[in-house]
């Protein structure tokens, strides 16, 4: 058995399936999660699929208490990846107080513990939107961080800036920060994918509600920019490779194969997709019809960003394997699921 390690929102949609991966690759999983965008039995889900059952501990992350409790009750832990965050673009514009106060003390709190008890490696879950609207694609990690277009934004720009300054003061610790483009998709077992609460804000959870008639329609924001077809261009990534990134993280770090103790990987196909591509990926692979309009551009959207993956290719040894189609059939398996309870 590999060691233990802490997956902070391991509930949520990218932490279950990366949970998921981290078990079957041998790691021992302790999860804490408030279930504040997330249900209880996600953790059953994640045992169907593994066989095992993960140490599960219903708490909040910006509660130092909680989170030293846990570190007993779990001795050991020699890693955590930190997907605990508020992650809404449009609701941190009208809440960034919230945003800034759970995103940044979960983030102050791990890596103030992390020495005292141990804890040698951080996983954390930075994003594209860190790049602004980018200046040329694919973009790599060397491109210029600009001014975040959101309050979510902006704490994944402090937080990347937090843990820079942790480490460069002496902190005994070694961090990747996985800037993920846009994962979408779901486990092939339909066991678990993601589960929005209410009206869902991204384009898949909202073309599969709309596939499946809970939406009358998909209104694809803007269909006037700077792109071959007019709407915006992403680089979609399958969450399961997504998923697959962070135990390569894992992996380097503790066995001591990182380079510096600060490392910067973006996660992404490397292939630009646009909006209305996506949709038709979907018709193609499903033979489900999608019905859907062009609306108004949304505002704070960027028009086209993708990813080049090559430092994470060549450094982590990872590459997104998974086929858009195989992908879009996975989400709409996923779907059918909650559409059966
Ligand atoms: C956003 C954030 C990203 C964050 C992610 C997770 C920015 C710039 N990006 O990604 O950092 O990690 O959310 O929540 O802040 N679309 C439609 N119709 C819809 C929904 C979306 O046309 O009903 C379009 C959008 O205009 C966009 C594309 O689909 O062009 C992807 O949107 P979405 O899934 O919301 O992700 P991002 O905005 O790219």
């Amino acid at each position: 058995m590999k060691p233990k390690i802490l997956v902070t929102g391991g509930t949520g949609f990218i932490g279950s399936h990366t949970t998921v991966e981290l078990q079957q690759a041998g790691y021992d999983v302790v999860i804490i999660d408030n279930l504040s965008n997330s249900k209880r039995e996600v953790v059953d889900g994640i045992e169907h699929i593994t066989g095992t059952r993960p140490a599960f501990v219903e708490g909040d992350c910006t509660d130092m208490p909680t989170l030293r409790r846990l570190f007993e009750d779990y001795p050991g832990i020699k890693g955590i990846i930190n997907f605990a965050a508020s992650k809404a673009v449009g609701e941190s514009v009208q809440k960034p107080i919230l945003y800034y106060r759970n995103n940044l003390n979960i983030l102050l709190n791990l890596l103030d513990l992390m020495p005292e008890y141990g804890v040698e490696a951080f996983v954390f879950s930075s994003s594209c939107t860190v790049y602004g609207e980018p200046d040329q694609n694919p973009i790599t990690e060397a491109a210029p961080i600009k001014k975040a277009t959101s309050p979510y934004g902006a704490t994944k720009q402090i937080s990347e800036g937090i843990i820079a300054d942790v480490i460069r003061s002496g902190s005994p610790i070694k961090a990747v920060l996985l800037r993920y483009f846009n994962p979408i998709g779901a486990h092939p077992s339909a066991e678990i994918g993601e589960l929005p609460n209410g009206v869902p804000q991204n384009l898949v959870p909202f073309l599969t509600q709309t596939a499946i008639g809970i939406r009358k329609e998909l209104s694809i924001f803007g269909n006037d920019y700077s792109t071959p077809d007019g709407t915006c261009i992403r680089d979609f990534i399958y969450v399961v490779d997504l998923a697959q990134a962070h135990v390569k993280a894992l992996d380097r770090m503790l066995s001591g194969d990182n380079a510096e103790p600060l490392e910067v990987f973006n996660i992404g196909t490397g292939q630009g997709l646009s909006v209305l591509q996506l949709v038709n990926a979907f018709e193609q692979a499903t033979g489900v019809k999608v019905p859907h309009r062009f609306a108004p551009r949304r505002e704070g959207d960027i028009e086209q960003i993708w990813a080049d993956p090559a430092r994470a290719n060549q450094v982590l040894g990872w590459h997104a394997q998974t086929d858009i189609l195989d992908v879009m059939r996975s989400a709409w398996r996923w779907q059918q699921r909650l559409a059966d309870g």
